[in-house]
């Protein structure tokens, strides 16, 4: 009897688990990027969902007009709103936040670039960790002179209660829009009928409230558990430099009678979404163009500069604490390339420099520009520096130095640290009828503007190719030369992305700035793989690694032949690494240096399907749980009165015949 028990509950719960939502076939959502959580020392920022995913009924926000539906009058909360680019504003986000009536965001994200302007960014980047603190002068702090980004809304720098998902394939936008259409549409303005079309995303955060939290929790973690599951991680990655002097890698700290100048650019960039950061202006611009300009300079890529400078107070703080190759005081001066990339044919470079520091007149003399044949200006003399990893270093001490920009006061970029930072933005635009080939040989008009030699075409043709590389695909013949053969995965037929990482993990962007850099500054050295490999020119050598490195390229196709001829190449082209301060001094409540973290999570995915009314949802449980009992007491009844029921009943044992 207890097996007939069993057995009758057991057909009942599968007969409920699988009729009662009863036509919940789920189709999944191939191609979602998702908001993830950040912290800092006092707050967290982006999105997440519950543990189990939220789930809410579609509804397409064709205009601002009906947020109302939305927010006040739909019947079916919570919603899942999906909207296009356009109506991605802070505003409708936050009512959105304080509604209650939402569950989760959708952005479509549109395939040309919005017609006006779009900057999730602050409008004052990094306003608490560059050189203008109230201290150095009270004036310049917190932007008051110059707001860098007045189109930054600040969206990327909220908190969200729900998830918002950022969709990138046009297949799940059709058909999310098709459910759409064929359930959720009422017929002629009366509210719609169940089953509605619903969607469900997951995007489970595991930290929250800030980084002392979460580290601390990763201790616990690291000390209690047995298999220990880390719950944030420092943002972070590499910084890539390279020097035209040679310098001892291993030797830290000072270096008599060394004189540097620093060239640098940014190598980071961000969006409203988790890894998706096309960073054509923001980034990009300068990195090719300090690429492309070889002269007589000490080059480093700062990486992570978004999330306040973590690449460059991580070196300023390892010169002056001699854990680099030269020291603080080796620094003559520092040369920063900024966005460069939206300059007309006409219009001047500007040279920023800091008012402060050119109080002092030796400095003011060395930072004065010196005539070039390039079309430069310098902007009012008391305007302050743009956000620049430059800061970091005036932080520690008074240096002469310009950051080179192509906007005189506030900023020309109009989409700053968002998705529509592309190439596009640049116009950077290929004649319709070229193959790959042709486009990667092709000079646009960005390049040319940019490689503002005329006579040397050499120059014109790499900024033209680095461009390529960097804005179109990274997979073309010449990237595809100058790497190690391990990496040749990483070349991918899309924009380079420079968005962040955590730890050590070298970004796509330091990866191919790294090799790229070793391209044009190293030489080929006719040495053996295995040499290559180890760092050494031949088998007595030992010194050589302490100044220079060794990679083993793939080289180019040998003709009528799919191998490569692999050869080594030296430079002195070095990587250290870009992880802020504050977590090797434990220092997590700073605020002199970034104590970004980025929370990990389990499951990033997102699916649509059909929901039930709530109350059929509960009159079919009720029902089946009445069933469900009266079975029960059937089987009570049935198995009490069973001799009598069934008299056949089982022999006695004394039964005589
Ligand atoms: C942390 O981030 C929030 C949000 O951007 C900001 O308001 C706050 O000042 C930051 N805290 C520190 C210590 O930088
Ligand atoms: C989108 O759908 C079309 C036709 O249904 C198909 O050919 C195409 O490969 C799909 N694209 C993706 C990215 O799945
Ligand atoms: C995702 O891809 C699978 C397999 O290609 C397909 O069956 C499914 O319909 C796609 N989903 C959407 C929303 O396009
Ligand atoms: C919707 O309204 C129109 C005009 O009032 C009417 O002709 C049509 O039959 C209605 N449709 C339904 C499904 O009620
Ligand atoms: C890009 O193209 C548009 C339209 O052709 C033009 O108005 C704009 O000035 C161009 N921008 C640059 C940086 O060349
Ligand atoms: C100016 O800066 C130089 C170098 O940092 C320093 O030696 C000098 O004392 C400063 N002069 C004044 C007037 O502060
Ligand atoms: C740089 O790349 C070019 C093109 O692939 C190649 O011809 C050249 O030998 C490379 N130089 C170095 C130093 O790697
Ligand atoms: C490279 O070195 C090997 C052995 O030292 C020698 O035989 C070969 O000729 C060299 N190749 C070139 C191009 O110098
Ligand atoms: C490559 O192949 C083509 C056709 O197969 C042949 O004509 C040519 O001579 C070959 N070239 C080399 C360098 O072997």
């Amino acid at each position: 009897y207890l097996n007939l028990l069993l057995i009758n509950s057991f057909i009942l719960l599968l007969f409920y688990s699988k009729i009662f939502p009863y036509f919940k076939i789920y189709v999944d959502l191939n191609y979602t990027v998702p908001c993830v959580r950040l912290l800092n020392a006092t707050h967290q920022i982006g999105c997440q969902s519950s543990l189990s995913g939220d789930v809410g009924v579609i509804h397409f926000l064709e205009s601002e007009q009906n947020l109302d539906w939305v927010l006040n009058t739909g019947h079916s909360p919570p919603y899942m709103v999906v909207l296009e680019g356009a109506n991605f504003i802070l505003s409708s986000m936050i009512s959105f936040n304080s509604s209650g009536r939402v569950a989760g965001v959708a952005v479509i994200e549109p395939n040309t670039n919005l017609p006006g302007d779009f900057s999730p960014h602050t409008q004052c980047p990094n306003e608490n960790t560059g050189v203008y603190t109230e201290q150095y002068d009270p004036a310049y702090a917190h932007c008051n002179r110059t707001l860098w980004n007045p189109l930054g809304n600040g969206l990327s720098y909220e908190q969200f209660h729900f998830p918002i998902f950022s969709l990138k394939d046009d297949n799940d936008t059709q058909v999310i829009r098709q459910c759409f259409q064929a359930h959720n549409l009422g017929v002629n303005g009366s509210a719609p009928e169940y089953p509605l079309c619903a969607m469900q995303l997951f995007s489970h955060m595991s930290a929250v409230t800030d980084t002392p939290t979460c580290i601390r929790r990763n201790k616990i973690q690291n000390d209690f558990s047995i298999s220990p599951e880390k719950v944030c991680d420092p943002l972070g990655g590499v910084n890539v430099w390279t020097s035209t002097r040679l310098i001892n890698n291993t030797d830290k700290g000072h270096k008599k009678s060394e004189s540097v100048v620093i060239a640098a650019a940014r190598l980071d960039s961000r969006s409203f979404f988790f890894d998706l950061a096309p960073g054509a202006q923001s980034s990009a611009s300068g990195v090719v163009a300090l690429l492309a300009a070889a002269q007589k300079l000490c080059f480093f890529f700062f990486f992570q500069e978004t999330f306040d400078y973590i690449g460059s107070s991580k070196m300023v703080y390892d010169m002056e604490t001699q854990q680099f190759a030269v020291d603080m005081d080796n620094v003559h001066s520092v040369l920063e390339v900024g966005q460069v990339g939206l300059r007309s044919s006409n219009s001047p470079i500007w040279l920023h420099s800091d008012p402060v520091s050119r109080r002092n007149s030796s400095v003011d003399e060395e930072t004065a520009a010196k005539n070039t044949n390039v079309n430069v200006s310098e902007p009012d003399a008391s305007q302050p520096l743009p956000p620049s990893s430059f800061q970091r270093f005036l932080r520690a001490r008074p240096l002469p130095g310009i950051v080179i920009q192509d906007h005189q006061s506030v900023y020309t970029n109009r989409y700053y640290e968002s998705m529509f930072d592309n190439p596009e933005n640049l116009n950077m635009t290929y004649p319709p009828d070229l193959s790959p080939d042709e486009q990667f040989n092709f000079v646009t008009e960005t390049a040319k503007v940019r490689g503002n030699k005329p006579s040397c075409p050499v120059t014109l043709c790499t900024v033209s190719q680095l461009l390529y590389g960097f804005l179109i695909k990274s997979k073309n013949p010449w990237f595809e030369q100058i790497i190690p053969s391990d990496f040749a995965s990483r070349l991918v037929d899309r924009p380079t992305n420079f968005y962040t990482g955590v730890h050590l993990q070298k970004s796509e962007a330091s990866f191919l700035v790294e090799y790229i850099l070793a391209n044009l500054t190293g030489t080929v050295v006719n040495v053996t793989q295995e040499n290559c490999k180890n760092q050494r020119e031949n088998e007595d050598d030992k010194d050589n690694k302490y100044f220079y490195s060794y990679s083993w390229v793939q080289g180019a196709l040998a003709p009528n032949s799919s191998d490569r001829q692999s050869f080594c190449v030296r430079s002195s082209v070095r990587t250290s690494p870009a992880i802020s301060p504050a977590f090797d001094l434990e220092l997590l409540t700073s605020s002199d240096y970034s104590t970004w973290t980025e929370s990990r999570w389990k499951k990033i995915t997102g699916r649509i399907f059909l929901v039930a009314s709530h109350d059929l949802e509960m009159l079919t449980l009720g029902v089946g749980i009445g069933i469900l009992l009266l079975s029960l007491l059937l089987t009570y009844i049935i198995s009490s009165k069973a001799d009598i029921l069934f008299c056949s009943g089982r022999e006695p044992t004394n039964a005589t015949y």
